[in-house]
């Protein structure tokens, strides 16, 4: 049985030793790991799945390279991870995704757009944070890129915290941040949600620092939902929040990937933010992404 093969758990048993199933290999100093040698169209099981699972939890961001999985497969392989989520809000023309739905720059003719319809994408921001439950996960697998750009860029909210000066972490002890879809979608310019979405998902508090309900670390929890700090001035609130932003997505705490074709992306929303960036003529070229979202529970 070849070393990196998808197998039952006696097949890595070597003596007493156990020989990690997964291949990973960090992709930069501050987070993510990239994994070679994995066939996605076929059924994770055994070790294999206990070690995507523990190299998630370490790494905070997989990259699977050189998978072509359809929508079936994505939907199984994010069930390994939770709850697949079923989106209820609507993207602004009445449409709503589908639990595996495609990001894109096309417009409904499939044509490149120079100004997507969806710009949220392009500001820092952790995914469905504006629910009372948001999102553990997100899963990207790339289907179309544009000849060089699109990139997307994740930064570490665990190191960013644990970096802060004693009293700032003091000051941001107890702190709730009202995380708000209709604030994010005047904030990005996008198209304002409908009074059935305001009503699916009302403003909520959450903490400003969470702990991660698997390592236990803390992390801050902030991006283009946050809205205001509940019990702070408005103003005072949100220039807390955009000090702390500047502070959490300096290059070090950051990763840019630059994608490849087959590449497919699962990244941690609890403890990263992330961001598309408008590095390439969309205008011009085709940029086509399969998504699925895995939920999470309430951040603590
Ligand atoms: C997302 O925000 O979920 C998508 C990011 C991207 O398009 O790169």
């Amino acid at each position: 049985m070849a070393k990196h093969a998808v197998g039952p758990l006696a097949e890595n048993d070597v003596g007493n030793a156990m020989v990690s199933v997964l291949k990973t290999t960090p992709v930069s100093d501050a987070l993510g790991a990239e994994v070679t040698g994995q066939d996605l169209s076929r059924p994770v099981v055994g070790t294999l799945k206990s070690e995507i699972l523990q190299s998630f939890r370490d790494h905070h961001l997989l990259c699977f390279r050189d998978q072509h999985i359809d929508q079936e497969r994505m939907y199984d392989f994010a069930s390994l991870f939770g709850e697949v989520e079923n989106h209820k809000i609507s993207l602004g023309d009445g449409s709503k995704w589908g639990a595996v739905h495609t990001i894109t720059n096309l417009d409904a003719d499939g044509n490149p757009v120079a100004k997507p319809f969806v710009n949220s994408n392009y500001f820092w921001h952790t995914d469905k944070s504006f629910l009372a439950t948001p999102a553990l996960l997100t899963m990207l697998q790339a289907l179309e890129l544009p000849p060089k750009g699109g990139d997307t860029q994740f930064a570490d909210m665990t190191k960013a915290y644990a970096a802060l000066p004693a009293d700032m972490k003091r000051r941001l002890d107890g702190l709730k941040v009202v995380q708000s879809l209709e604030y994010m979608r005047r904030f990005t310019g996008s198209a304002p949600p409908t009074e059935d979405d305001i009503a699916a998902a009302p403003p909520v508090a959450h903490p400003l620092v969470r702990t991660h309900p698997d390592t236990g670390l803390k992390s801050l929890y902030i991006g283009m939902y946050s809205s205001h700090i509940v019990g702070m001035p408005e103003a005072d609130g949100r220039a807390l929040l955009g000090d702390l932003l500047d502070h959490a997505t300096q290059p070090h705490f950051v990763y840019t990937h630059v994608w490849r074709q087959g590449d497919l992306v699962l990244w941690d929303n609890r403890c990263l933010l992330h961001k598309a960036v408008a590095n390439y003529e969309m205008g011009k070229y085709r940029r086509v992404l399969m998504r699925v979202v895995v939920r999470g529970g309430a951040p603590h």
